[in-house]
């Protein structure tokens, strides 16, 4: 049985961690599985991606902690670096992607939640950075990715007191941006997926670059990351179809990725 399904429908690809009876803890099996499902996702096709993990209890609870044990510093830093390298490659995806988290989000499955560029949650849903209570550092980009997105004050409150919060704390600091019940979260990151992958593809992927790499960059260099965006968006089939169709006051035809 796979550690990670992905299938696709129509233009939303699903990719669910399907580690159930250890809620869905991240071992070395799971990354490679993740990281070659991420390489086999059809980007002319697909335009917006949703990840979940497998039953009704938990989203990711974090990575292995058995296999973690035994490692020695090397290994320790081997591993941190495969969940890095696994996780940049999920954020630097071309395509939009929504973490759909319907239960425990912690460690390395707040972490993978914070790779996605939307998070949308169960109302069940606990977060948090529990690894100082384990003895080692957030280590798939928690420390750096949690002060980016809530604050540092509120990162650094969280991971030093291991402490996990629930749903709507999470929604509170920004960490997610909506909650819903359990038994209707996945069909509301469909709808948000379909309304995403209905809007001119190449936009999107330009408007995601500029977001992500802009964030990097002081204001002033941002704002040239955005002029390039802006204009690669010109003269494409989508641009004329999106303001021909907003000037002729008609709906316009669906995108066509071009
Ligand atoms: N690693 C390995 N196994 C895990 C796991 C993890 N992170 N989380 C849960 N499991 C396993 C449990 O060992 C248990 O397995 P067995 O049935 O074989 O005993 C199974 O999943 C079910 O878990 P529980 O019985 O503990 O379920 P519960 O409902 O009582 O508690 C929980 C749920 C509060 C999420 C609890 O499982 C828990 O605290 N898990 C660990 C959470 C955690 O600390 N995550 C951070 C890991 S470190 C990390 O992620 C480092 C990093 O940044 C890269």
């Amino acid at each position: 049985m796979s550690l990670v399904l992905y299938e696709q429908k129509e233009a939303i690809g699903y990719i669910t961690i399907n580690r159930p009876e250890a809620l869905n803890a991240l071992n070395s099996g799971v990354l490679e599985e993740l990281d070659k499902v991420l390489d086999a996702i059809d980007l002319e096709s697909v335009r917006c991606v949703i990840v979940r993990g497998a039953g009704e209890k938990s989203f990711v609870a974090g990575a292995d902690i058995a296999q973690m044990k035994g490692l020695t510093k090397a290994e320790g830093e081997a591993f941190g670096k495969r969940g890095n390298d696994v996780f940049r490659k999920l954020e630097t995806l071309p395509i939009p992607t929504i973490a759909a988290v319907g239960g425990y989000a912690l460690g390395g499955g707040c972490e993978l939640a914070m790779a996605c560029d939307i998070r949308i949650a169960s109302d069940t849903a606990v977060f948090g950075q529990p690894e100082v209570g384990l003895g080692i550092t957030p280590g798939f980009g928690g420390t750096q990715r949690l002060a980016r997105l809530v604050s540092p004050g509120m990162a650094k409150q969280l991971i030093y007191t291991a402490r996990n919060i629930k749903a709507d704390e999470a929604l509170r600091i920004g960490l997610v941006n909506a909650l819903y019940p359990l038994d209707e979260l996945y069909a509301a990151a469909d709808k948000l997926a379909s309304t995403i992958a209905a809007n001119a593809p190449i936009a999107v992927r330009a408007s995601k670059k500029a977001i992500n790499d802009g964030l990097q960059l002081s204001i002033d260099e941002a704002i040239v990351v955005e002029e390039k965006a802006f204009g690669s968006c010109f003269e494409t089939a989508d641009q004329q179809e999106g303001m021909g169709a907003f000037l002729e006051k008609r709906k316009h035809a669906p995108f066509a990725n071009k």
